[in-house]
Order: C-alpha cells, then sequence, then structure tokens
C-alpha cells in the first residue's frame, strides 16, 4: 500500500493529535491534525491514506504542505522559507531529513540543503495539561542570506472548516473579532507597525460555520512575538489549506541564524472555549513568571492627574484609593525630566526635583504606610527631542530623521548595546534607590522601521531587568493593549488591555480578549464617571463589576466619588479580594447569548465546584423580557445553588418575581445548561453577577 518511503511521528494527548510524515526524507507535513487518535492507529496507514489524486491540468505530485512548503517543489501557494543569497538571487532549498530527535514533550526535527549549506530545524512540543502545540522554526546558513519570510512550522487546516475568526482593532477598541469565509487565494496579515499593535493582535481561530463559543471544533493560532508579524491563511486551488505565521515580511537583517518566535497551536471540539481555555492555562501556568499572588487590587493615578503631579495630593489619593481596597499605587506618567506634558522628557529618567523635591521617598513612605506596593511608570523605549538623552545621542533614534513624529516622540535603537546600557543604567538607578514593586512599561507609537532586532534588544533589556530585579512585577502597555502577546508577556505579569476605561467598551474587549487572555494578567480598572476617552457616564455599579471580571485596579480620582459610590466600590472590591483566590485561576468560558445586547460569561473554579456568571446588559434588548442565560462547563447531573449576588440592584420598574430576586436557585447542571437562568428585567448598561456552588 505504501510506495514510498515513510517516516512519522505523533504528537498526541487525549485531547488531540497531530501525525506528521516525510515522504522520501522530504520536509514533513501533517497527514492529520484533529480529535485524539485511539491508540494503536497506525500513522503509517494514516500518511498513505493521505495522498491526494492527481488529475489533468496539474502537476503529476502533489506538492506537500509541509512544515515549510517549498517553492523547490513547484508548491503552488506561499512558501514557507523566501531567502536570497548575498547576491541577490532566488534560494530554493530542497531539504532532507538528516536527524531527529525526542525533546521534553516533543521532537526536534532536523533537515539539510548540502548543496546550499542550509539546515532547517523544526522544534515542536505539545505542552502536557494545558494541550497547547508550541512550535517553532530556525534556519541556518553557512554563508550570510537574506530571508525575506521564514514561517514557523506551518499547519494545514481542514476544508470543512469553512471561516477564520482574526483579529483587528484600534486605539481604545482592542480584540476586534472579524468572522470571514474561507475562499481561494491568500489572506495574508502584514503587520508593519514594529509593535503587536491593537491592530493586529497575532492570532487566528480556523472553525465551522457552527462553531459557538460553546460548540462545535475550532483550530486556534497565537504568534508569541511582539514586533509585528506576518499571517497567511491561504486555500491552495486544490482546496487544501494553510495557515502560517512569522516575523513581518523583511524585518530580518542579513546573517548566518535565523528564528522564529512560537507559533502556539491547538485543536478543540469544544468550541471557541475549548481553545481559549488552553491558551488561558497556558499562558497562566507555563509562561508567566514571578506575577504575585493574590493579585493585589490595583490604583493608577493616570486618568487622575495626568501630568500634573502634586504630592499632596498624591497622598490624598493613595490614602482614599486605600480606603476603597487598593493594595497597589501606581505613579504614571509625569514624574522624571521636566516631564509637563506629552512634548518632553522621554529619556531622562531622573525624578524631577520640582515636583517631588526629596525625591520620591516620600510619596513611597505614605503608600507603603497605606500597606500598598508602589508601581511606577516607564516608557523606556522612547525619547522625546526635547530631552537631554536626544540632545546628547540624536544618532541613537531609530529610522530616518524626517520620519513622522509619534505624540512628539522618537523611538530609540534597541538593538544598539550602549542605548540598552543606558536604559538598564537608569532605571535599576530608579529601582535601587527607591522601594518599587512594579513597573507600568509603556510604547506610546508604531515604529518607523520594521526590524526584528528591535523586538529582540528590548527582550534582552527586559531579561536583565528581571533577572537584577526578580521582585518587580512588569505590566506590558503601549497606549492600552498595543503590545500583548506571549512573547511580551515571557517578560511581564499584566497587560493593560486597554486605554478604555469606559465599562461598556470594556465589557466587549475583555471577551474577546479571553479568547486567549486569563483573568489573572488581564487589567481592568474602575474608570471616572465620566469616561475620560468615550464621553459616556457610566453607574459606579457597572464600572465596578466589570473591572472585578479581571484583575481589578481603581484609575479615577477617588477625590470625585460620592459617599454611595464609595460603598458601592467598597463592596465589590472586598467581593473580589473574597473570590480572587479561586477567580484568578479560573476558566472564562463565554457563554452563547441569544441576545445580542448580553455579553455574558461564566468563570469556572479549576475544580468545577463553584463558579461566577456576568452578564451584562449593553442596551436596551429588542424584547421586553430578559431571555434565560444558559451555562456551560457543569456536570449535568449535579446540582449547584445559584445566588444572584446583587440581587438588591433590580430596578423598581422589575414588577414580577422571578425566583432568584428574592432566594436562591437550586437545580441541575443539565437545566442551567440546556435552559438556562432566568434573570430579573434590569436596565441597560447593568451587569447581574451570579455565584454558583456544586452541592
Ligand atoms: C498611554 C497609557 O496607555 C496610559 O495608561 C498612560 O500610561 C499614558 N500612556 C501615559 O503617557
Amino acid at each position: 500500500m505504501i510506495s514510498q518511503p515513510v517516516k512519522t511521528w505523533h504528537l498526541g494527548d487525549r485531547h488531540q493529535s497531530l501525525v506528521l510524515a516525510s515522504f522520501d526524507n522530504r520536509l514533513p507535513e501533517a497527514v492529520y491534525w484533529g480529535p485524539a487518535l485511539p491508540t494503536g492507529e497506525s500513522t503509517e496507514t494514516l500518511s498513505a491514506a493521505a495522498k491526494l489524486d492527481v488529475t489533468g491540468g496539474m502537476v503529476d505530485e502533489n506538492a506537500a504542505i509541509s512544515l515549510c512548503p517549498e517553492a523547490s517543489q513547484t508548491f503552488s501557494g506561499q512558501a514557507g522559507l523566501a531567502a536570497r543569497s548575498r547576491d541577490g538571487n532566488p534560494l530554493a532549498p530542497a531539504f532532507r531529513l538528516e536527524s531527529e530527535a525526542a525533546s521534553e514533550h516533543g521532537l526536534t526535527l532536523v533537515f539539510a540543503d548540502k548543496t546550499l549549506n542550509l539546515t532547517l530545524v523544526f522544534d515542536l512540543t505539545l505542552t502536557p495539561g494545558t494541550s497547547l502545540l508550541k512550535l517553532q522554526t530556525r534556519l541556518e546558513s553557512a554563508d550570510v542570506i537574506q530571508v525575506d519570510w521564514l514561517a514557523a512550522p506551518v499547519l494545514p487546516v481542514p476544508a470543512h472548516t469553512g471561516e477564520m475568526i482574526e483579529f483587528s482593532g484600534r486605539w481604545c477598541a482592542e480584540f476586534l473579532t472579524n468572522r470571514l469565509p474561507f475562499a481561494p487565494g491568500a489572506r495574508v496579515r502584514d503587520n508593519r507597525t514594529g509593535r503587536t499593535d491593537h491592530a493586529h493582535f497575532p492570532g487566528l481561530i480556523v472553525c465551522n460555520r457552527a462553531t459557538t463559543n460553546t460548540q462545535g471544533e475550532a483550530y486556534a493560532f497565537h504568534y508569541g512575538w511582539s514586533g509585528g508579524h506576518r499571517m497567511v491563511a491561504e486555500e491552495l486551488a486544490d482546496g487544501r489549506r494553510q495557515v502560517q505565521f512569522g516575523h513581518a515580511s523583511g524585518s530580518e537583517a542579513a546573517g548566518c541564524h535565523f528564528v522564529t518566535a512560537p507559533l502556539y497551536a491547538t485543536y478543540s471540539q469544544d468550541g471557541l472555549n475549548g481553545t481559549a481555555v488552553r491558551f488561558q492555562r497556558h499562558l497562566r501556568d507555563s509562561i508567566i513568571e514571578g506575577a504575585r499572588a493574590p493579585r493585589p487590587v490595583h490604583y493608577n493615578c493616570w486618568e487622575a492627574v495626568y501630568f500634573d503631579h502634586k504630592i499632596d495630593e498624591l497622598k490624598e489619593i493613595a490614602s482614599r484609593a486605600a480606603g476603597l481596597g487598593a493594595e497597589r499605587f501606581v505613579l504614571d506618567d509625569g514624574w522624571f525630566g521636566r516631564r509637563d506634558d506629552d512634548t518632553s522628557s522621554l529619556g531622562d529618567w531622573v525624578i524631577d526635583a520640582r515636583k517631588y523635591p526629596d525625591g520620591l521617598t516620600p510619596l513611597i513612605d505614605h503608600v507603603k504606610s497605606l500597606g500598598l506596593e508602589f508601581g511606577i511608570w516607564f516608557e523606556p523605549e522612547m525619547v522625546n527631542e526635547n530631552s537631554e538623552l536626544y540632545r546628547a545621542h540624536p544618532d541613537w533614534v531609530l529610522g530616518p530623521a524626517d520620519q513622522i513624529r509619534g505624540r512628539q516622540q522618537l523611538v530609540l535603537n534597541m538593538a544598539r548595546e550602549d542605548v540598552r546600557a543606558y536604559l538598564h543604567a537608569q532605571i535599576a538607578a530608579v529601582l535601587k534607590d527607591n522601594d518599587i514593586g512594579y513597573i507600568k512599561w509603556d510604547h506610546n507609537r508604531v515604529l518607523p522601521v520594521v526590524e526584528a532586532a528591535q523586538t529582540e534588544g528590548l527582550y534582552r533589556l527586559l531579561d536583565q531587568l528581571r533577572a537584577e530585579f526578580p521582585q518587580v512585577e512588569i505590566e506590558s502597555c503601549s497606549s492600552g493593549g498595543g503590545r500583548i502577546d506571549f512573547g511580551i508577556l515571557e517578560r511581564t505579569q499584566r497587560v493593560w488591555l486597554s486605554d478604555s476605561n469606559d465599562a461598556l467598551e470594556r465589557q466587549r474587549i475583555q471577551h474577546d480578549a479571553a479568547l486567549f487572555l486569563p483573568a489573572s494578567v488581564t487589567g481592568s480598572h474602575v474608570g471616572p464617571r465620566h469616561c475620560h476617552t468615550s464621553g459616556r457616564t457610566l453607574d459606579i455599579r457597572i464600572r465596578a463589576w466589570t473591572a472585578a471580571q479581571r484583575h481589578m485596579g481603581f484609575e479615577m480620582d477617588p477625590r470625585e466619588l460620592t459617599g454611595e459610590e464609595a460603598e458601592i466600590l467598597q463592596k465589590v472590591t472586598s467581593w473580589w479580594k473574597d473570590n480572587r483566590g479561586w477567580m484568578m485561576r479560573a476558566d472564562i468560558l463565554r457563554l452563547d447569548s441569544s441576545d445580542p445586547a448580553v455579553i455574558a460569561e461564566q468563570q469556572l473554579a479549576e475544580d468545577g465546584s463553584r463558579f461566577a456568571v456576568f452578564a451584562a446588559l449593553t442596551r436596551p434588548s429588542d424584547q421586553i423580557l430578559p431571555h434565560p442565560v444558559r451555562l456551560t462547563g457543569l456536570d449535568p447531573a449535579a446540582t449547584y445553588r445559584l445566588t444572584l449576588a446583587n440581587r438588591d440592584d433590580a430596578p423598581r420598574l422589575s414588577r414580577g418575581t422571578p425566583l432568584l430576586k428574592t432566594q436562591d436557585l437550586q437545580t441541575s447542571g443539565q437545566y442551567l445548561m440546556s435552559h438556562g437562568v432566568t434573570l430579573p428585567w434590569r436596565f441597560p448598561e447593568t451587569v447581574w453577577v451570579l455565584e454558583g456552588h456544586r452541592i
């Protein structure tokens, strides 16, 4: 039956199987990726069975969608590698197997093209427990070459997956999802911004038309890189489909060693939640290092004072924040150089003696005396022309001199050792001289050029600081969520998801971000009553409960709160503190809401013993009565007790007698998942919070 010599490999666990086959020692191709195969399945048979027919109008063999589809194989789609010799001639290698080795949870496969002196290495692992594939490609060349494109290991997705969900967005609207049909040709996203960017979260979910949050098949991908990526989702003329991810094209300088970032991928039969939970858990348990537990309630002073720092006011704000329940105080932009607005001082990381004549110590001492940790803002990769640094080193800037500025600032060339050494010395001095437990690391513009070396330089600096100050947590911010990816999160512990503190917008953003991000890393703050970025006025209840769905924090000026608002916020914060132990380790399951006005999610404890449902009504519903909210992930045979945690919020216009308004509901998982929970009527722009316990 097997006409060609074949070598096969199987990466699998109880959730999924990935079977690779190499015919005639050529690059391996995935001949199967889907639900876990039964033990004893012959991978040789699968490899033979996957061979496609040939008919008129075709070349005589189907070039493989290998882990790096080769132009030399007359591959008609996008190749996995595009490289040129030093004199500019295109290279079309034909790789053959050299060696293979088992790694801890996977394998390393080495291929070579001996004529061109090229070696291609695939590192493939399947993380136990989280069932996430981590896939990386390395290319070594004996001679200096130019690599225009190198894909991380390329995977096919089956023809029955008709749709893809990809991500766009903007400032204050991160993680917008676009659900598109697969169609002949290539859908290419080449992110030229040099950072992960609001508009280009490097993720893709390939699914069926019928896939919802809770059911159906999904193949999900995330490229763990902060420097701009390229994605290709292509349907070939013959109907096969491939997915490629790599660094943004042309971002590599000529050289001999090239390596992609890890591509994380997984398959699930449990809908979008199936893949989301794998990413959430993997990020939380296998990527993030050094996050404080329990997660402290955060306070950030940006929207309270902006650049106008006055020690006495900041002390009062810190005291009030502590009274509300905050456990960390973050001093945002404005403490250094002569930074009175955003036109100056980036690069001069020296405490502004006009604002802080005795340094930061008096403020830090006050904050610490309240029992709070002290955190501070930096934007290390940037420089203003109006700065001591720029005046001394105009040559440290990345990109052309006449480039368009972004927020009046230029970018430092992080590939330069002297730049990194300078930044390291400045940041380390502030950290050594002051009792600081937290950095908010910002990055407020796109880059003038797309160079991988910039991101590599940033990673080096972060790694150095992390090694030296392991007790200092770092938050990744980039005008909100412009740099959120597993690459930056290997070095940071929290993301500032969005500059939008508008709770309604935040509901949508954090709901979609949960396709990849767990609650424990996702910052969510209670903003001012009149939202500074949307102009909307929102009640304290929705602001508080929305923040309580993630890593909770405050960002309003606490002096603006009325007595009633402060009391409500205190209550919700103490609810969050009582629940964070299990909630920050819970799975966020997005619920399928039959009412498009409702965004609902269920946070299910690791052991399934309890959950919390947050159902936000973002606008008036089209129909007069609330649709039941169907839960998920419960044991159908078990009994659960449900309490409406904020039942006192029911307005007077809710005149009926739904049970949860006055009592707890005790019923089966089956009922909760198939009929759903009937909630009382309420005003728009409110969140119902249901607590559930298995009994
Ligand atoms: C952009 C960030 O997203 C804000 O939270 C704030 O830190 C400002 N930068 C400060 O300039």
